[in-house]
């Protein structure tokens, strides 16, 4: 089954998100595919994703309150077809680590290459929204690819 790994920094913000609209795609859509996501760092290591991500993510519709984070792993080199980085430092991380094809998911959704903003610095609930949308976006366009095999 072909694979698909999301990657942020801490894995409780960005790539929960990344995580669960691609599973929500998957689930809707019946498709053979495994979805996961992992952070660059430990630091929040089965921690459950930060609140206002699951609200976030809840307004939409897709549960991501079950979700615990973990640091990426050398297996996972070789065990996800697909890997995305919601950032270019994030990509620049798991490229050192010895990844070999990381995607940026601005890539994807008409966002030009833009990263996704880090909102585990912004001031409460505020920009969540728009994280969601760009995320969402480029999921889709992301998934179609995979989908029609155009990556
Ligand atoms: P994420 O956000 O990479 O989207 O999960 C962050 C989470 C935690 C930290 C930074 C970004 N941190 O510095 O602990």
């Amino acid at each position: 089954m072909d694979s698909i790994l999301f990657v942020c920094l801490g894995n409780i913000c960005r790539s929960p998100l990344a995580h669960g609209v691609a599973e929500h795609i998957v689930n809707t859509e019946k498709l053979g595919l495994f979805i996961d996501s992992a952070g660059t760092s430990d630091w929040h290591k089965g921690e459950s994703p930060c609140q206002h991500s699951i609200e976030i993510a809840d307004q939409y519709h897709v549960d991501i309150s079950q979700q615990r984070s973990r640091p990426v792993s050398k297996e996972d080199i070789s065990l996800f077809k697909y890997v995305v980085a919601m950032d270019r430092q994030n990509k620049a991380d798991l490229e050192a680590f010895g990844f070999e094809q990381v995607y940026l998911i601005g890539d994807f959704g008409n966002y030009q290459g833009e990263d996704v903003p880090d909102p585990y610095f912004f001031d409460g609930f505020e920009g969540f929204d728009k994280v969601y949308t760009m995320i969402s976006l480029c999921v889709e366009d992301f998934m179609q690819r995979v989908k029609n095999g155009s990556l």
